[in-house]
């Protein structure tokens, strides 16, 4: 079963011809209200491929909350355990560009209070491989890692966002409960600046991967993805290249596809599974960027299928 640990956001996306810089006004013709966050994407991208998907996170008690929460029990993540906070729901702030490209202020309100506690250790054992991102407490879900992998679960940790001015004392304490580690590439420079500095990507990854002791898999936008193996390995796996219309939760639907195509335990062993897995969250992360927001371009399994035997 897979455990998403983190944040639900209701998402206002406005689109503007460029990006404004710091003290620019720029106009947009309206805005969109679509549900986000990086860990209710994750969910609802890994419960389109089928199987058991739970969300541990919080929300308000408003209009935004009861939206959010609906749109994941329709999307078939089991809500049961995700709490109401005194603090309004997480919303986040994104503009849109011409060419697909995206700047995101995440307003954090009941994200901000998770705790590891809302983890019930009913809904945690050998089968649950819980995924963690970086919209709640550090804390919280580092806590929450160590849970798991104490009832013998497995953890992937997404790095993202980076905090900035991540330690190496922090990132150790990461890198210590997880089993895959997937960063983007702004993400892969800051875990490894951390542990000492790499200049490329793939140096990154590999840094990374040598000292955690695990795969760290590098997302490279439309290069795809390269996984590095703590033995030192490079693996590339290119994306379908298409136009992008909205890359807001490409990065959310590879994580979310990856973590259901690992969902058993032997998967993370062996080298073609890994692969395959790597394929279709590849494929997938490219066929989210075909629709505006972070949810709508998400395909289920059929839709996965059907594309990648084009
Ligand atoms: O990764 C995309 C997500 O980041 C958006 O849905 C937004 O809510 C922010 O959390
Ligand atoms: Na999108």
């Amino acid at each position: 079963m897979i455990l998403v640990f983190g944040s639900i956001n209701m998402d206002l996306v406005a689109s503007v011809a460029a990006i404004p810089r710091p003290g620019e006004t720029v106009l947009s013709p309206g805005y969109r209200t679509l549900f986000g966050g990086k860990g209710a994407n994750q969910a609802v991208a890994a419960a389109r491929m089928g199987g058991r998907v739970a969300m541990i996170g919080r929300v308000g008690g408003d209009a935004f909350g009861q939206a959010c929460r609906a749109n994941l029990a329709a999307n078939g993540v089991d809500t049961g355990a995700i709490v109401t906070a005194t603090e309004p729901t997480g919303c986040a702030f994104i503009t849109v560009d011409a060419a697909g490209e995206n700047a995101i202020t995440v307003a954090s309100g009941a994200n901000g209070a998770v705790e590891a506690s809302d983890l019930p250790d009913r809904e945690i054992g050998p089968g649950t491989l819980a995924v963690m991102q970086m919209e709640v407490p550090p804390k919280a879900s580092l806590a929450a890692a160590r849970k798991v992998k104490a009832a013998g679960g497995r953890v992937l940790w997404n790095l993202a966002p980076a905090p900035a001015g991540l330690s190496e004392a922090a990132l150790r304490d990461i890198l210590a409960t997880t089993d895959i580690f997937v960063v983007n590439e702004i993400e892969a420079l800051m875990a490894a600046r951390a542990l000492g500095g790499a200049t490329d990507i793939e140096a990154a990854g590999q840094l990374v991967a040598r000292r955690g002791g695990m795969v760290c898999v590098v997302t490279a936008g439309a290069s795809g993805a390269f996984a590095c193996l703590p033995d030192g390995t490079v693996r590339h796996t290119p994306a379908p290249p298409v136009t992008p219309v909205d890359t807001t939760g490409a990065g959310d639907t590879f994580v979310g596809v990856l973590a259901s195509e690992l969902g058993s335990p032997a998967d993370l062993g062996s080298r073609a599974d890994l692969d395959a897995a790597l394929r279709r969250a590849c494929a997938a992360a490219s066929m989210a960027c075909l629709a505006t927001g972070a949810q709508d371009g998400m395909p289920d399994r059929q839709q996965l299928d059907a594309w990648l035997s084009r």
